[in-house]
């Protein structure tokens, strides 16, 4: 067979561009892209977040102009993350109604409706002063428990605020079981729940620290999981689905696509990956320096975590490349 040369020639379903596109394995729709958002408390005008060129902590005026956007542009949703004023810590602006996340579930449903998934971060560290996931015992331990009964709490006001999806990123245990309950013992059983089944401990979200202005000391290496397991994500993926979750996360992406593919290969509910922030601030740092072609660059390692197995992406380049997309296909 291989005796002679040339018979098989894989070169040739590359030969032209509408042969590329016919056997292309894996395609990136707008849908399946998710636009992180920040929107930060008291700010008269958008501010630029230095490690992440190009992306901004809004005032609640912009942050509609960004969903109004995201939503004509086609994406499958978008999800929010707020920046309080005041922080204390139990984290109470979290499940105050007219906490600054709350206020912006309710403008974002308020402008996109239906058209896009309103997902909201449900996790403390935005909302405390020490800024960790969970509330900490007297000796400053992340309470795992205790943080379930403010996670419940914080799911409800968000339900109330209007959000289709809250999305776990605590990574306390029990959280999506406790979530689940607490939606539908308040008559939210049709708001979703998207769990970060597994997430890393990475250094990767420095720049998400920045945008968030996180008051955190130390680290969250006793909830979030050590880059170096790739079999506990599995024991993590399933408990979450057990305990009912409707979406499963894996995050960050492009370092981890091999967890996102053993996720892909046994999870039974749609699995999400997330382009963090220092995934962003990567690429966007090579590309001003002309070191790589920033929108090739881009494009291909959204493709990636697609092929991996994610049926949709979180990045913060979604309404960017929503565009390239309908560009590309017109
Ligand atoms: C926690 C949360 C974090 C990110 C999303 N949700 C920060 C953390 O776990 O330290 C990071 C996202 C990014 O880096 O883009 N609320």
């Amino acid at each position: 067979m291989s005796a002679t040369p040339g018979r098989v020639r894989p070169r040739r379903i590359r030969t032209t561009s509408a042969m590329r596109r016919l056997v292309a394995e894996t395609r990136l729709h707008p849908a399946q892209l998710v636009l992180p958002v920040f929107v930060r408390e008291g700010l008269t005008e958008p501010r630029p977040i230095t490690s992440m060129p190009g992306v901004l902590q809004h005032t609640r005026e912009s942050l509609r102009r960004a969903v109004a956007e995201a939503a004509e542009a086609g994406l499958g949703g978008v999800m929010l993350f707020a920046i309080p004023e005041v922080r204390d810590a139990v984290g109470s602006q979290a499940t105050a109604p007219e906490g600054i996340l709350n206020l912006a579930i309710a403008d974002a449903v308020a402008e996109a409706g239906d058209a896009l998934v309103v997902q909201a971060d449900l996790c403390l560290d935005e909302f405390t002063d020490h800024g960790h996931c969970g509330v900490l015992t007297p000796t400053g331990a992340v309470d795992n428990d205790a943080t379930l009964v403010r996670y419940a709490q914080m799911a409800l006001a968000q339900a109330e605020a209007g959000a289709h999806l809250v999305g776990l990123s605590g990574m306390m245990d029990g959280q999506t079981a406790v979530v689940r309950d607490a939606l539908d013992e308040a008559g939210h059983t049709d708001v979703a729940v998207l769990a970060y089944a597994a997430k890393y401990a990475s250094a990767f979200y420095g720049p998400f620290r920045e945008a968030v202005e996180s008051q955190l000391e130390g680290d969250r290496r006793t909830y979030q999981m050590d880059p170096a397991n790739r079999r506990e994500a599995a024991r993590e993926v399933a408990i979450d689905i057990a305990e009912g979750a409707d979406v499963v996360m894996v995050k960050p992406a492009m370092s981890y696509l091999d967890v996102l593919a053993d996720v892909a290969a046994r999870s039974t509910v749609p699995v999400a990956a997330y382009q963090v922030s220092g995934e962003y601030a990567m690429l966007e740092a090579a590309a001003a320096n002309g070191w790589i072609e920033r929108r090739r660059a881009i494009l291909e390692s959204v493709l990636s975590i697609r092929r991996a197995g994610a049926d949709h992406v979180l990045t913060y380049y979604a309404t960017e490349l929503a565009g390239w997309l309908a560009e590309e296909t017109r």
